[in-house]
């Protein structure tokens, strides 16, 4: 089955063609992205009215470009997946409203998928991907989870984020540092030139079991840290690059102890980690670290499918359109929350 993917939740604009008839990363025979980050950095953050106007500029020559690539016309198309949530709304709608269109044209069917489910599922693309059952750590803008996944479409949520996201974290305190937006890898390049020992900053709900995150404590903590630098005339590059650092070192450790604690808990000895702060290179060496310890492998997309794109949509779209499933017609999906 060749599925059309789109990628539309908020600021990049993705699209794919999987084909289920090759295994693997074989099946993904084009794949697109237009990222808007450079219109919404000028705002400090997405601006959603203009997110939703740049989908529909760009989606349809995007579609175009991966149909030459593949190379594959319309109508050798056998059903197209889009985006259906969580996200902005108006950018959900014009991957929605487009890909039912298509559908409907073209006489296929279409379906909306989870945008974490394919975050998820992206190092299902790469060439030696993890075996089911596994342990995944989604890490985006809007999500902190740890996941038990048995199969495609069993999920058993472990734990997550009680207020910030991992992501969201990383771009409060990239303002607060006055870097640009998305502040994740500015926030990482800097913390590559700060003092690893200069600060130690808490590592929120480490103390107490569970397998719960919380980092809006941790962001205060880095705002008072910057403040106090500030106040006593001390706020250079290098104090700069050390709140970073220390900033990092906290999130990265409180990510790979309670990554430890549901390997523990699970007893699996694979583990995914997913989204974009999964491109966090602090992050992958502590978990390598962690891994090695106790004899469990970590799998991780390529840098480019860490953040959003059209192939993890692609391939979650295929695996679920193979196995029967899809919209009903007309009932187009786009749901800006959904758990
Ligand atoms: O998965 P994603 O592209 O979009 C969402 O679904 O949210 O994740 C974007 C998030 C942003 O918060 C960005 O700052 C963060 O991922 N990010 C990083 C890095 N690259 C992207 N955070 C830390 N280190 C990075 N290298
Ligand atoms: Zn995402």
């Amino acid at each position: 089955m060749r599925v059309l993917g789109i990628e539309t939740s908020c600021d990049e604009t993705g699209v794919a063609i999987y084909d289920t008839a090759y295994p693997g990363g074989d099946g993904l025979l084009a794949d697109a992205l237009y990222s808007q980050i450079a219109m919404h950095t000028e705002y400090g953050g997405v601006v959603p009215e203009l997110a939703s106007r740049d989908h529909t500029r760009k989606l349809l020559p995007l579609v175009e470009q991966v149909l030459r690539e593949a190379p594959l016309t319309r109508q050798d198309l056998d059903g197209i997946a889009y985006t259906a949530g969580p996200g902005l709304v108006g950018a959900l709608m014009v991957g929605a409203a487009t890909a039912h269109g298509m559908a409907r044209a073209l006489d296929i069917p279409v379906l909306g998928v989870h945008h974490m489910e394919g975050h998820l599922l992206a190092p299902m693309l790469e060439s030696e991907p993890p075996a089911f059952p596994f342990v995944a750590l989604l890490v985006s803008g809007g999500h902190t989870q740890l996941v038990a996944v048995e199969g495609i479409g069993r999920y058993q949520l472990l734990g997550e984020s009680v207020d910030d996201a991992a992501g969201e974290a990383f771009d409060k305190a990239a303002k607060m540092l006055g870097l640009p937006y998305p502040g994740g890898p500015h926030v990482a390049r800097l913390a590559e030139q700060g003092d690893p020992k200069r600060f130690r900053f808490p590592r929120p709900m480490t103390d107490r079991p569970g397998l719960d995150f919380s980092f809006s404590g941790l962001k205060t903590h880095t705002l008072t840290a910057i403040r106090e630098l500030e106040a006593s005339g001390t706020l250079d590059e290098q104090a700069r690059a050390d709140v970073a650092r220390a900033f990092e070192e906290a999130v990265a450790d409180t990510l790979v102890i309670k990554c430890r604690r549901a390997l523990d808990q699970t007893g699996l000895k694979r583990i995914v980690m997913a989204g974009g702060v999964s491109a966090n290179t602090r992050l992958r060496e502590r978990l390598a670290v962690e891994c090695k310890k106790r004899n469990a492998r970590a799998y991780y997309p390529r840098g480019r499918f860490c953040t959003d794109n059209g192939a993890m949509i692609a391939y979650v779209g295929a695996q679920r359109l193979a196995a029967g499933e899809s919209d009903a017609e007309g009932q187009m999906q786009a749901t800006p929350r959904w758990p």
